[in-house]
């Protein structure tokens, strides 16, 4: 296993759910973090009480990951702030749900947009650096991206391409010895669908699993990449 202190990882979407469970994985671990997402406030809050939990150190950095120029800058700010990038974790999404007949034409881009082409952008920032330190990157997927529903087009569309995306650049970068892995979870307690997790949601995945889930691909042999992890809650409710 790989120790994971001193390693620098860029968390899209770090200021809740998934993202920031993550980031607080990281850092007790002793990793330095930085996180992004578009509510600026929010971001260099969370950022500032991941800092004081004692571990390693963390930045928050204002961008939405749909324009490619404030995804190099973060870069650009993370490698500033650290002096090096060893790791991607493109985890911000949002869901848009809906018959196609009601889902909007800003529905459908803030989904693509978001899911599919922020991820892509995400790599694309962070390739030269992660080229230099061999480093490993994990997109968050969704159980989504392997099975669809009614009123899911847009959030289907967006993951079950993602998933098409990240396998194919997993190939792309191996020998380049950057490890590419994707977690296609299925329900997660957070927020993601406008509503504060409850006593209700104690069956589903919670955000520090997935995050124990992302410490260990961080942590694997540099001679195995395992490339894709579906989960699911092992309890759902019967219905
Ligand atoms: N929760 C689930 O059941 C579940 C299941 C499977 C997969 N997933 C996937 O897991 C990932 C994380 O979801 P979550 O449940 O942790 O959601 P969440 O709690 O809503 O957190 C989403 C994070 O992404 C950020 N974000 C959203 N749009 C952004 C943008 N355009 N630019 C930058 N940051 C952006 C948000 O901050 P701002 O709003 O401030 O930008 C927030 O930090 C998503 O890709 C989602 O599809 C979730």
């Amino acid at each position: 296993m790989r120790d994971v202190a001193e390693l620098v990882v860029l968390i899209t979407g770090g200021s809740k759910g998934i993202g920031r469970s993550t980031a607080e994985a990281l850092v007790d671990a002793g990793a330095h973090v930085a996180i992004t997402a578009r509510n600026a406030e929010g971001v260099r809050e969370v950022a500032q009480e991941l800092g004081a939990r004692g571990g390693g150190r963390a930045i928050g950095i204002a961008m939405d990951v749909r324009d490619y120029d404030q995804q190099r800058d973060a870069v650009a700010e993370t490698v500033a702030a650290f002096g090096r990038l060893d790791g991607l974790v493109a985890n911000a999404g949002v869901g848009r749900f809906g018959s196609i007949a009601d889902l909007s034409v800003e529905d459908w881009h803030a989904v693509i947009d978001t899911n599919l082409t922020g991820v892509f952008y995400s790599i694309k920032a962070a390739l030269e650096a992660l080229t230099a330190s061999e480093g490993t990157i994990v997109t968050i997927g969704s159980l989504a991206g392997a099975n669809f529903f009614a009123g899911g087009s847009a959030y289907n569309a967006s993951k079950f391409a993602l998933a098409g995306f990240t396998q194919a650049v997993m190939l792309d970068l191996r020998e380049r010895g950057i490890k590419v892995s994707t977690i296609m979870p299925g329900s997660v307690a957070t927020a993601f669908g406008g509503r504060e997790p409850g006593p209700d949601d104690a069956w589903k995945i919670q955000g520090e699993d997935i995050a124990e889930m992302i410490l260990y691909l961080f942590r694997t042999h540099p001679r195995s990449l395992p490339s894709k992890i579906e989960v699911r809650p092992s309890r759902p409710p019967t219905r």
